[in-house]
């Protein structure tokens, strides 16, 4: 596949289905780059068995339009077929892609890094942009980067949320409206908690009784906690050291899984 690249593009990957996070990128790469390209491709290698591949929201037409007014040059939006050729190589990042998102789904960041790695190649891109409610992702993708010395700068940008602090996600559609009314919890259980943990500094007791009532908190509203840690933000390895750290959470509403996460620092 030749490549898309030029000498200076700025580069956003996505899945499609666009909401106001994806289109934060897009704004912020048409600010900065002489050419602006986005990919769409949902990436069959990153979701698991029994996952919700098939009926991830699809909608291009709606996304060509959108990205079109957010000042996009090239939409790159491949087929399975054409970007998978035969069984791929995998690029595997270790050790970070075992912890949580990972140890919940196995082998999802090996799907991750391969097509990133793969679209990196293509675009060949001078600045790529990611969102931070992906944060376990953005970490893989930098570890990755340096790992193999790729020649590429990447930017994080704040997660975008709705009014009531709900973070933006394609799958948010897939709420029931019980479930949306009861979806902005999370983002304020990690808020509250965020600031328990800033104002002073705890002991490690008292910061693992924050973490296990803020749990009981949430699954009293309804919420099936997948984890709620308190990690560092270079290997998310769980701490309770000061430091530059973030409190990461996935639960299950119903049968939506949610992700969000707030970063911190502790005293
Ligand atoms: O965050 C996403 O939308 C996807 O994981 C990505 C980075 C486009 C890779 O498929």
């Amino acid at each position: 596949m030749a490549s898309l690249g030029g000498p200076d593009v700025g580069f956003v990957p996505t899945m499609g289905a666009f909401h106001e996070g994806h289109l934060t990128l897009m704004r912020n790469a048409r600010q900065r780059h002489e050419s602006v390209c986005v990919s769409l491709f949902v990436n069959p290698l990153q979701f698991g068995r029994g996952e919700d591949l098939e009926m991830y929201p699809r909608n291009e037409e709606r996304d060509f339009e959108l990205a079109t007014a957010a000042g996009v040059d090239t939409m790159f939006a491949p087929s399975a077929a054409e970007l998978y050729t035969r069984e791929s190589t995998l690029v595997r990042v270790p050790d970070i892609t075992e912890l949580w998102e990972g140890e919940v789904r196995p082998g999802h960041f090996d799907g991750v890094a391969t097509v990133v790695a793969k679209l990196f190649n293509i675009v060949r891109p001078r600045i790529a942009y990611f969102g931070w409610k992906d944060i376990q992702q953005c970490l893989v993708i930098r570890r990755m980067v340096s790992d193999l010395n790729m020649q590429i700068g990447l930017d994080f940008h704040d997660t975008v949320r709705e009014s009531d602090g709900l973070a933006l996600s394609s799958r948010n559609a897939y709420l029931t409206p019980n479930d949306r009314s009861a979806a902005p919890l999370l983002h304020r259980a990690l808020s509250r908690l965020s600031s328990i943990l800033r104002g002073s500094q705890l002991t490690q007791e008292l910061i693992d009784l924050n973490l296990t009532q803020t749990k009981a908190d949430l699954r009293s509203n309804g919420f099936d906690v997948d984890y709620l840690e308190l990690v560092n933000l270079d290997d998310m390895k769980k701490t309770r050291t000061a430091g530059p750290a973030a409190l990461i959470v996935a639960a299950r509403l119903g049968t939506t899984r949610l992700i969000d996460n707030e970063r911190l620092d502790l005293p």
